[in-house]
């Protein structure tokens, strides 16, 4: 089947439920006619920008043509120089010349993906369009990709510039993709956030101007993640249009989104271009991340949907591909630092009691690691915590039937520690400047082989001899002082690494972390299947970091954890079942001292496990949906076979109003049982009634009680499993 057609100069990709339109002009530059729902090929002209007088005060491509102006043309690429004032996708100096006109060479469509030589990127397209421009004065050319994933309703979009003249050029920007929209009425949806308050939602209308979003602290960071929504105003989660967009990277990135005076609209993406200059000497070739996009014109879960399916089908790779992940506990809120060996064994016991599957020892037990002072870089055991070292604890673990974890944070060293001692400069230091200290830590220079080779040897060293089947793999500290194109050079540095470490060991499952959801984008999770969503585990916080999240990412991805009480992050107490009911909207795991709970507290945790277990297919790889807001609730529902449905309640105010379950994906006409978690509750009603809004029982309303009436708690939830009957 061919997704891609090409008739008179326009190229129409499609996929199941969109389509993407633009054309070479008369002038051999693209473009961009349209992004949205199905259309035909034959529709190119009806759907374009028309233009037939000159605007005021512009600059023309062509002296004999006064109408003409790439400040007004809807555009697949841009550039500076030729008369377009509108931000340029690329730009590039040549002896103090700006200009480059990019204009259409040739084309070619392949089947399948082409992999990026230097970047991690999707696989799996069914075809990809490769147009090839040229701007002959410079000598460069500037290949276009295109790759199309029908299934998912995703286009995937970057660019390749070649130095094919006889000069040295250097390169100030280049940007993955720029699209120009012809569209009323729209709107920006982001996530922005901080350590403990990462992926909050924040939307802001587009009117005339640049909205700009980024990354300059060396990772793709919690301040705003790479992945943003254009919307029309009014659109909601089941109805309306929007677009969604995403970059495959983890290092300082740049979007932005502008309105001028005509009424265009430019997004773009790429790689953060401040601090940026990269040589391109003759023949030398320069590639950007790739971005991925996708539209829906029914609303943001169905956007989120298509770029679910797409990172499970297309960016996730190795064994743990479409497997359910296990349920963990972790060491690290229960006891900090302060592990020992014995400690260690007790929680196993207690976990695989109630059905726990991994246990991950996180920080503290090598070299020096009594605190966050020093230790990094040390990879060796710390023998008087852990006597016999990691491979007799972890032959006990899996004794025991759990699959052993271990955390690392290999891009990182402490001054005080044996191999700094050794190799200061393997340290990304300035020279005659202080030490800048984050966390008490320095980054290591990913971009030096002998570093590279370093982590590759520990960490292969230290899954191989003592058979771990899980890593934590972190990074807790933000990268100053440093040139964009050094940055770009670490992150290659740190994908070159992941690849040799990983690829070989596909059975290995790889949870990334940056100081909880620091690094959450697409470039990691070509290699780690899972990512650490937040360090605070408070769920009530925890509704807000997952719903932001899961506006692009699969809760097959997103780590979250039952902790104890009062959460450290927040001194607020929330009850066991919420911590649960919030935690299982993703890879479940635990991050306590189970030794500390009652007898009765345990057995609420083996049950929950076991009945997260039962669904976890659907919990992980379900269609996911937001619900609206309403009444003070946030609700999630899952569906696969059955679906799991839970409402959110934030604070409870007295009188409470009434309280309904809308379900989304669910036959009108068949007959459902829903029945609440953990009581004795149930309803029974048709498809269409619980469409509608199924009215629950009265909530407590402090007049007095009886069998039907609910009493829910401050921050109380209740997850319902509704079924066929
Ligand atoms: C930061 C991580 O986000 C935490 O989960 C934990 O692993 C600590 N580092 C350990 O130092």
């Amino acid at each position: 089947m061919d997704y891609i057609q090409v008739k008179n100069n326009v190229f129409l990709i499609n996929t199941k439920n969109t389509s993407y339109i633009f054309r070479v002009n008369k002038y051999k530059h693209l473009e961009h006619i349209h992004y949205g729902d199905r259309v035909l090929i034959g529709d190119a002209d009806a759907l374009s920008f028309k233009k037939t007088i000159p605007h005021g005060t512009t600059v023309n491509y062509d002296k004999n043509n006064n109408i003409y102006t790439l400040d007004s043309l809807p555009q697949e690429y841009s550039s500076y120089g030729t008369g377009d004032f509108n931000e340029a996708s690329i730009e590039i100096g040549k002896e103090g010349s700006y200009t480059c006109d990019f204009r259409f060479a040739s084309f070619e469509i392949k089947k399948g993906s082409k992999k990026i030589k230097t970047l991690p990127s999707s696989y799996g397209a069914s075809q990809t369009l490769i147009v090839r421009l040229k701007d002959s004065v410079n000598g460069l050319s500037l290949d276009l990709y295109y790759s199309v994933y029908p299934n998912e309703d995703t286009i995937s979009r970057r660019a390749v510039l070649k130095n094919s003249g006889t000069s040295e050029v250097v390169l100030h920007k280049m940007m993955s993709y720029c699209i120009d929209f012809i569209e009323n009425d729209l709107s920006l949806l982001a996530l922005y956030g901080a350590w403990d308050k990462e992926a909050h939602v924040s939307e802001t209308d587009i009117n005339r101007g640049t909205l700009t979003l980024g990354s300059r602290v060396g990772f793709s960071s919690a301040k705003n993640n790479p992945a943003f929504i254009i919307k029309k105003k009014g659109t909601r989660e089941d109805s309306g249009r929007a677009w969604g967009f995403n970059l495959v990277y983890s290092g300082n990135h740049y979007s932005s989104v502008s309105k001028n005076e005509y009424g265009l609209h430019r997004i773009q993406s790429g790689i953060s271009f401040e601090r940026f200059h990269k040589r391109l000497l003759p023949n030398e070739v320069f590639e950007t991340p790739e971005a991925v996009m996708t539209f829906s014109d029914c609303g943001l879960n169905k956007l989120s949907q298509n770029f679910h399916k797409f990172i499970n089908n297309h960016i996730v790779r190795s064994d743990w591909k479409n497997k359910e992940r296990p349920v963990l506990i972790n060491s690290w809120e229960g006891f900090g630092f302060d592990i020992d060996k014995s400690k260690l064994l007790a929680l196993a016991k207690t976990a695989a009691s109630l059905g726990i599957e991994l246990f991950v020892l996180d920080d503290g037990w090598f070299g020096r690691r009594n605190s966050d002072k020093a230790g990094l870089g040390d990879y060796d055991c710390n023998l008087s915590k852990i006597p016999g070292g990691l491979s007799s604890l972890s032959a006990q673990i899996h004794k025991l039937g759990m699959k052993f974890g271990v955390w690392v944070e290999p891009e990182a060293i402490s001054i005080d520690s044996n191999l700094y001692a050794q190799h200061p400069e393997f340290a990304l230091m300035e020279k005659g400047r202080p030490l800048f200290l984050g966390r008490n830590e320095l980054l290591m220079d990913l971009s030096n082989p002998e570093v590279k080779d370093y982590i590759v040897e520990n960490v292969s060293k230290l899954i191989d001899e003592n058979h771990v089947d899980y890593i934590k793999w972190d990074m807790n500290r933000m990268m100053n002082g440093v040139s964009g194109e050094y940055n770009h050079d670490y992150i290659k540095g740190l994908y070159e690494v992941l690849d040799r470490i990983f690829t070989p060991r596909p059975w290995v499952l790889l949870e990334s972390c940056a100081s909880g959801g620091n690094r959450f984008d697409l470039g990691m999770l070509c290699y780690s299947p899972q990512i650490w969503a937040s360090d605070n585990t408070d769920p009530i916080d925890r509704i807000d970091i997952q719903k932001g999240l899961s506006y692009f990412y699969p809760l097959s991805c997103i780590g979250a954890h039952v902790s104890a009480v009062p959460h450290s992050q927040s001194i607020r107490i929330t009850p066991l079942e919420t911590r649960f009911n919030v935690s299982a909207y993703g890879c479940l795991g635990y991050e306590l001292d189970l030794n500390k709970l009652s007898s009765q507290e345990r057995s609420s945790i083996k049950k929950q496990i076991a009945f997260y277990k039962k669904y976890r297919k659907t919990f992980q790889y379900g269609d996911f949906y937001r619900i609206d807001d309403e009444n003070n609730y946030d609700a999630f529902e899952v569906s696969g076979p059955d679906i799991i449905y839970t409402k959110f309640r934030k604070s409870l105010g007295s009188v409470p109003e009434f309280d309904k379950v809308y379900v989304k994906n669910i036959y009108n006409d068949k007959v459902y049982q829903l029945s609440e978690r953990s009581s004795l509750r149930k309803y029974v009603s048709s498809g269409a009634a619980l469409k509608e809004g199924l009215c629950l029982d009265p909530l407590y309303l402090g007049t007095g009680i009886n069998k039907r009436v609910r009493c829910p708690l401050d921050y109380g939830s209740d997850m319902f499993i509704i079924k066929k009957k």
